[in-house]
């Protein structure tokens, strides 16, 4: 049988002392979408984060993503592999498109230009706003508009 694309087994997270998620087992299958659902406090947020090699929480267990094992790999290296990661709240570039928002690490994807859209300018100005966006975040909005407006 073909290897999953994400299988969990036995995983566990901590915060310090906190033992967060016990034995957490699952499977996900290739181009299955999977919904994770649960309250507030549930773990959610944890798992995410013990997949995508954040830290804290701190992981046990074994994740492997396409046959590769995370635990222990550093969130960059995980990303290269192709696991992308959106976190809950607002931590967006505001000058930045939907499209532009999804910071693919994969070359072969960041090389692609939108169909119709990307001219080199357009993507030199995407790139100079992420620049000033990334220098200054808490004045991205304003310094959004300033390039806006010349
Ligand atoms: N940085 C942290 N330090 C200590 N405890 C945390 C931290 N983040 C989350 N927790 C605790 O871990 C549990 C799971 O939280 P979380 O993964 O954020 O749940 P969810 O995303 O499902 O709302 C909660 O009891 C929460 O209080
Ligand atoms: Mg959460």
């Amino acid at each position: 049988m073909a290897e999953p694309l994400l299988c969990v087994e036995d995983l566990n997270a901590y915060y310090g002392g906190a033992h967060v998620l016990e034995k957490v087992s699952f499977e996900v299958a290739d181009d299955q979408p999977v919904a994770l659902i649960g309250r507030n406090g549930m773990g959610k947020t944890t798992l995410c984060a013990a997949i995508m090699g954040i830290s804290p929480p701190h992981a046990t267990g074994s994740i492997r993503f396409r046959g590769k094992e995370l635990i222990g790999r550093p969130s960059y290296k995980i990303a290269k592999l192709g696991l992308g990661y959106v976190p809950q709240g607002r931590r967006l570039f505001p000058s930045l498109t939907v499209d532009e928002q999804r910071l693919d690490p994969r070359p072969r994807v960041r090389a692609l230009p939108t169909p119709g859209r990307a001219t080199p300018e357009r993507r030199s100005t995407a790139l100079r706003r992420r620049a000033a966006d990334a220098r200054n975040r808490p004045c991205a909005a304003a310094q959004s508009e300033a390039l806006d407006h010349g």
